[in-house]
């Protein structure tokens, strides 16, 4: 299985992903040219399937385009119910990373295992309001755990403060293998908190699309991080 991808995530630091929800699809070429030189480290692409969550968005044949137009990772983020059935779909499509909701299925195994099936890390999702507990089994077996910081659906929710220790109990269980992600209300009051609670990878929607010069929304947010101890004189 190729893990590579999220090991050099990971090992970037606090790594945004903008999650593409917002993005002018009139121009996607464009877009991710910006964000390329925005400086981002990879693409958060939110498939939702108007049946788990009340949102439609896109599926595999928008990912394949992304895939076609960008070297950098493509995280994508299943939204939807039945993500067994569709695993190997995205996988052909180009994503580098493939993660499904817990709250979507019966045997979270089964999904993670047609992941790896694909050589792809696995990663699984849980809502602002789903316990970590929900998990736990599966979590051994996944690369990735993504805390919803919102419940799943829509862009431009409000930061669900209260899911921050969740990400130290995930650590307790499972340890510093798996990739720690946070979804959901992601703006420049609520970064540091979040990478302070132990998120690694910041998925971050109408924070950088809302603003026109998609660098200066990156630099606004990276402002923030918590400085580290080396960087201490
Ligand atoms: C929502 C998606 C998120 C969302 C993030 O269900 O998974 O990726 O679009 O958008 P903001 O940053 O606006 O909350
Ligand atoms: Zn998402």
């Amino acid at each position: 299985m190729s893990i590579g991808i999220l090991d050099s995530l990971r090992r970037a630091g606090p790594t945004i992903l903008p999650s593409m929800l917002m993005c002018n699809f009139g121009n996607l070429e464009r877009e991710v040219a910006l964000l390329e030189e925005a400086g981002v480290q990879g693409f958060h692409l939110d498939v939702m399937d108007g049946v788990f969550v009340p949102n439609f968005t896109y599926g595999m044949t928008i990912v394949a385009a992304f895939r076609k137009l960008t070297r950098l990772p493509l995280d994508v983020h299943l939204m939807i119910q039945n993500p067994l059935k569709y695993v190997d779909d995205f996988a052909n499509a180009g994503a580098d990373v493939i993660t499904f909701h817990a709250e979507a299925v019966e045997d979270p195994e089964k999904v993670i295992e047609k992941i790896h099936a694909n050589r792809l890390p696995a990663g699984i999702a849980i809502n602002s309001k789903t316990p970590v507990r929900r998990i736990e089994q599966v979590l051994p077996k996944c690369q990735l755990a993504l805390v919803m910081s919102i419940e799943a659906g829509f862009g431009g929710q409000r930061f669900e403060e209260s899911v921050l220790p969740k990400f130290t109990e995930i650590r307790d269980l499972v340890g510093d293998r798996i990739a720690l992600e946070i979804d959901g209300g992601i703006n420049a009051a609520t970064i540091a908190r979040s990478v302070n609670a132990g998120a690694e990878l910041l998925v971050v929607g109408s924070a950088i699309f809302k603003q026109e010069n998609y660098g200066r929304a990156l630099l606004d947010l990276q402002a923030e991080f918590p400085k580290s101890d080396t960087n201490v004189s």
